[in-house]
C-alpha cells in the first residue's frame, strides 16, 4: 500500500460506498476523501457507518466543476473515478444529456484536474462492460475487443474510458480501465434489476421483467468488484485495461435470476408481470473475458445463489433504508417509466 490520500468520485453510491467501507477497513493510516454532489442516487446513509471517522470526510460537489475537484485533487495518491449516471433506463429517455454531461465532461475535468495538479497520482476509471455491446453467446470479449455501445449510457461510458486513455498517453498519466459486469449487493438504488425485484418480492409487488426475460448479465457481488479495484491499483499495470466478471457457469437468465429472487423471498411467482417496449434497444447477453485479472491473482468469492440470498437477507432487514428511498422521488421515476403507480395504493 503506497496511498496516503485517495480521492474517490461518487461514494456515496452503490459501488463506490462498498468501495470507500472497504478501503476504511483496510487502510488504518489512509485519508480518505469522498466528492459526491448527491444525485438522486447519492445517498450518505451508505456510509453512515464511519462518517465520523477522522480518517473519511465527504465533500458535496460536483465532478464536473474544476472549482469542486481542484481543492481535493492536491496531494492525492490514487484517484478513483465512480460518479456517473448509470441506470440505462434513465438513458434512453429525455435524460440522456445528463449522462454525457456527468460521464464525459465529468471524466474530462477530474483528468485535468489530475494533470495540473496530482501528476503523480495513480487514476483508475470505474467503466462498463456494456461498452463491448451485445455479446452473441459463447463470445468472451477480451479487453482489445471493439467498442459497440448500445445506449446513450454505454456510449458515454465508452467516451469516458478513451478519455482517461487518452490522458495518459498526451500527459503521460498513470491512468487505468476497469470495465466491470453488473454488481448486485447492499445499498443499491432500488431502480436496477436485483434490488428492484427483491423489495417488490417483499412487498407482494409486480416485478416487471423485460421483454421475456431471456437476456443474460453477469452478475457480480459487489464486494468483489471492490477486491478487484483494489488489487488493481495495487498491482495493475498504467494504461492497461481489465475486465472484471463473474464469469457464470451456467450463465444465468433474467428470468433464472427473477426465479432465484422469488425462491429467497418467498413471494409468489404469479408476481412477474411480463414487460415490452421499456428498454429499447435491449441488449440480450453481456460478458466478459477475465484472464487478465485473474493472471494478477483475483477471482470472485461468492457464488450467485448464496450471494441472492444473503443480499434478500439484507433488503429484509434493512427496510428502513430503501422506504425512505422508494417513497420519494423515486415515485415519479416509477410511475412515468412503468406506467403504474411505484407502491400498491
Ligand atoms: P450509482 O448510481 O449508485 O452512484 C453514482 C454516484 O455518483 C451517486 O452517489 C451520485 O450522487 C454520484 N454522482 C453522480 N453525478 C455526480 C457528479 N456530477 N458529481 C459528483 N458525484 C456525482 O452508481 P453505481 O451503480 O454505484 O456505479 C458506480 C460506477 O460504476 C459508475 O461509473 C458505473 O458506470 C460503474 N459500473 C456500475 C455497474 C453496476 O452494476 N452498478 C457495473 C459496472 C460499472
Ligand atoms: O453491465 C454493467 C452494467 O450493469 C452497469 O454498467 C450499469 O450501470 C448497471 O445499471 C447495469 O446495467 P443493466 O442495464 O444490465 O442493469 P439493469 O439492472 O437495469 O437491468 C438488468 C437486466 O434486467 C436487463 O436485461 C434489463 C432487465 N430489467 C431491468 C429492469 C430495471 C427488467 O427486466 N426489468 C426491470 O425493471
Amino acid at each position: 500500500m503506497s496511498a496516503e490520500k485517495i480521492l474517490v468520485t461518487g461514494g456515496c453510491g452503490f459501488i463506490g460506498s462498498c468501495f470507500v467501507r472497504t478501503l476504511h477497513e483496510r487502510f488504518p493510516d489512509v485519508e480518505i476523501v469522498n466528492l459526491d454532489v448527491l444525485t438522486y442516487a447519492g445517498n450518505p446513509e451508505n456510509l453512515e457507518e464511519i462518517a465520523n471517522s477522522p480518517r473519511y470526510r465527504w465533500v458535496r460537489g460536483d465532478v464536473r466543476q474544476a472549482e469542486s475537484v481542484d481543492p481535493l485533487m492536491a496531494g492525492a495518491d490514487w484517484v478513483v473515478h465512480f460518479a456517473a449516471e448509470s441506470h440505462v433506463d434513465r438513458s434512453t429517455s429525455e435524460r440522456a444529456g445528463a449522462f454525457v454531461d456527468t460521464n464525459v465532461y465529468g471524466t474530462f475535468t477530474l483528468l485535468d484536474s489530475m494533470r495540473r495538479l496530482a501528476p503523480g497520482a495513480r487514476y483508475l476509471q470505474i467503466g462498463t462492460d456494456e461498452v463491448y455491446g451485445d455479446i452473441p453467446a459463447p463470445q468472451l470479449p477480451d479487453e482489445e475487443a471493439m467498442l459497440s455501445p448500445s445506449s446513450p449510457y454505454s456510449a458515454s461510458k465508452a467516451g469516458a474510458d478513451h478519455l482517461a486513455l487518452s490522458f495518459a498517453r498526451t500527459h503521460d498519466l498513470d491512468v487505468m480501465v476497469s470495465r466491470c459486469t453488473n454488481n448486485y449487493g447492499p445499498y443499491q438504488y432500488p431502480e436496477k434489476l436485483i434490488p428492484l425485484f427483491i423489495t417488490n418480492a417483499l412487498d407482494s409487488l409486480p416485478l416487471p421483467l423485460y421483454d421475456g426475460g431471456g437476456q443474460i448479465r453477469d452478475w457480480l457481488r459487489v464486494e468483489d468488484h471492490c477486491e478487484a479495484l483494489l488489487l488493481l491499483l495495487e498491482r495493475g499495470t498504467r494504461g492497461e485495461i481489465y475486465n472484471v466478471g463473474a464469469n457464470q457457469a451456467p450463465e444465468r437468465t433474467n428470468l433464472e435470476m427473477t426465479e432465484m429472487i422469488l425462491a429467497a423471498t418467498g413471494a409468489s411467482p404469479s408476481l412477474v408481470e411480463h414487460r415490452h417496449g421499456l428498454r429499447p434497444g435491449h441488449d440480450q447477453r453481456y460478458a466478459v473475458s477475465t484472464e487478465k485479472i485473474r493472471r494478477l491473482g483475483w477471482s470472485p468469492r461468492a457464488e450467485i445463489e448464496r450471494g441472492v440470498e444473503e443480499t434478500v437477507r439484507w433488503y429484509a432487514e434493512h427496510r428502513d433504508w430503501w422506504e425512505k428511498i422508494k417513497s420519494g422521488a423515486y415515485r415519479e421515476f416509477y410511475e412515468a417509466h412503468y406506467g403504474r403507480p411505484a407502491s400498491g395504493a
